[in-house]
């Protein structure tokens, strides 16, 4: 059976990000996927502090929760990402576990080793919500998801912007932005089964 991890940025449980998440997932289950839900903003771990130790042997030496994050990567299958905008990008929780990644970097560029390699032809996907209108936001946090992505050999398939929704629950009012997600969830599993 196929796995695809997801991965909830957002601190506001079952808030708007989370809700349209679970909304792509829910369509990864009905092609008889198991979803792995992450929840970044449970993790206890810190900030990538530069060391350098990983340019070694391509893992970090942080001994936190991050550890275990690294091979729920590997293990998967496919990666959705959802996050909320915050002061006009990817939240602060999100990046931080990006740059958490710096080893994978290593891995991949400095020793060639590369924990997920290019010919797996990964996929993954980004969901991003925001309360203006302002476009900018989630692209600004999509350059961020394509520096990653590229970093951790997986190809962007698709993203979602969803603007305009702020309060708790807003995207619930929205059953075309549901609908949406859910159908896009449907296409993005539905291209992986036929590579
Ligand atoms: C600290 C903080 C900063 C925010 N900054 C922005 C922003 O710069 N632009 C924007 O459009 N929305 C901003 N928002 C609003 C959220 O993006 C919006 O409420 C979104 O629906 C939250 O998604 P969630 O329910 O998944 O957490 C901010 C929210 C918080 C908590």
């Amino acid at each position: 059976m196929k796995t695809l991890l997801a991965v909830a940025a957002s601190p506001r449980r079952n808030g708007n990000s989370e809700t349209l998440l679970k909304e792509f997932a829910r369509s990864a289950e009905d092609s008889g996927w198991t979803v792995d839900m992450l929840q970044v903003n449970d993790l206890k771990f810190r900030a990538c502090q530069a060391c350098d130790a990983c340019a070694k042997d391509g893992k970090c030496i942080l001994n936190d929760d991050m550890q275990d994050v690294y091979p729920r990567i590997i293990n998967a299958d496919a990666l959705v990402i959802a996050s909320p905008v915050t002061f006009g990008s990817m939240n602060a929780q999100l990046k931080m576990f990006i740059d958490r990644f710096q080893c994978w970097w290593n891995a991949k560029y400095n020793l060639e080793k590369p924990f997920v390699l290019e010919e797996e032809n990964r996929q993954g996907f980004f969901i991003c919500v925001g309360a203006l209108k302002r476009k900018r936001y989630c692209e600004n946090a999509e350059e961020i998801i394509k520096v990653y992505f590229h970093n951790i050999n997986h190809k962007l398939a698709g993203s979602l912007f969803f603007r305009g929704y702020d309060e708790k629950g807003a995207i619930l009012k929205d059953p075309d932005a549901l609908a949406e997600t859910y159908q896009a969830g449907k296409d993005f599993i539905a291209k992986i089964e036929v590579q």
